[in-house]
């Protein structure tokens, strides 16, 4: 669906030059819900910016459904963009104008002015985000969520093919970012739209993503399947953004509350289950197999999009045979473990 090839882009800063976007390559397929992470400041709005060319890049192409977008006219690039709905972060809704005008408007600007037809389409849109009753409303008498629900008929209406969401939820409240979220991923599977997007909340990629790549200072440093990269992300900086922010924010307390000293017998072993693995009983077998000892300080069992994972932190207390055993049935039940302490 979406082709990245040796995207660059620089920009002209007080201490002069600075690349943003470094040589990038990505590869988005057909319906496929990708998300894109980083710090602030790493480039992912930019990136999505070039994404359909509102910010042209120095070098490189960018193919979608076929198309190098950097190749083509300008009036080409005008149709091609309405393969493109994009949502904001604060919405960008034109408050002089009803919700209806607001989410017609792409259609006005492409030329169209059947009202039967254009009032046909916007009021599919609306029924689709749940606002049939709020046509007539301006946007200040809306809450944020309701917002980018007419956010996200907007940017549909055109029938693209491809949504980009640049931290569409990051203003929203936690409950209203899981409804809006929801949304996205019924759009996601109903209308079979592929979706790029960006973010730098875990929750979104845990929910909807099943691709995610994780850029820093302009660069992809790591990507792969959403539970892969969530469950055992091996760049430093993908850990710091996604296991820092989980599982050793439970070690500290972990530390604190049972003043766990490092001892040679002791160590502290982080457990990740994906799919069937999730229902062994593996620290039954372990127990039964060797003469360790274990506390768990922590366990949690969710899903990564629908795939049902669990994490375990537990404290192991034996020699270094009984770990070595543990470590090897691990193995051979296809647990991932790390040895974090
Ligand atoms: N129009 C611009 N002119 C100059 N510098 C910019 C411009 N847009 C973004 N930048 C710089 O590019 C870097 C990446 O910005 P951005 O893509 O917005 O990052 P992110 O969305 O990951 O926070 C930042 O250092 C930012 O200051
Ligand atoms: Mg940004």
């Amino acid at each position: 669906m979406i082709t990245i090839q040796n995207l660059s882009k620089s920009y002209k800063q007080k201490k002069g030059q600075i690349k943003v976007i470094d040589d990038i390559n990505l590869e988005v397929a057909k319906g496929e819900v990708f998300g894109i992470i980083g710090k602030s400041g790493a480039g992912k709005s930019t990136l999505i910016k070039c994404l359909n060319l509102l910010e042209r890049p120095d070098s490189g192409k960018i193919i979608v459904d076929g198309v190098d977008l950097t190749a083509i006219s300008v009036n080409e690039l005008r149709i091609q963009r309405q393969q493109i709905g994009v949502i904001f972060q604060h919405f960008n809704l034109l408050s002089s104008k009803t919700i209806f005008a607001n989410v017609a408007l792409p259609l006005t600007l492409q030329g169209k002015h059947n009202k039967a037809e254009i009032k046909t389409a916007v009021d599919e849109m609306l029924s689709l985000v749940g606002l049939s009753q709020f046509a007539n409303k301006y946007p200040a008498s809306l809450s944020g969520g309701q917002k980018q629900r007419v956010g996200i008929a907007r940017a549909l209406i055109t029938k693209p093919k491809l949504l980009l969401s640049d931290e569409a939820t990051s203003a929203l409240d936690p409950q209203t970012t899981n409804d809006i979220l929801e949304l996205l991923l019924e759009i996601n599977q109903r209308l079979g739209i592929t979706v790029v997007l960006i973010t730098h909340e875990l929750e979104v990629v845990r929910k909807i993503c099943d691709k995610v790549a994780v850029i820093d200072k302009g660069k992809i440093i790591e990507q792969g399947n959403a539970f892969d990269i969530l469950l055992h992300p091996k760049e430093p900086l993908t850990r710091k953004l996604i296991i820092e922010e989980e599982s050793d924010k439970y070690l500290e307390k972990v530390k604190h509350f049972y003043q766990f000293e490092k001892h040679p017998n002791k160590h502290i072993l982080l457990l990740s289950f994906v799919g069937e693995a999730t229902y062994q009983p593996i620290l039954n077998i372990i127990s039964n197999e060797t003469n360790a000892n274990f506390s768990i300080l922590r366990g949690e069992l969710d899903r990564i999009k629908h795939m049902p994972f669990g994490q375990l932190l537990i404290e192991f207390d034996g020699d270094e045979g009984s770990l070595e055993k543990a470590c090897s049935i691990m193995r051979s039940m296809k647990v991932h473990f790390e040895i974090v302490h």
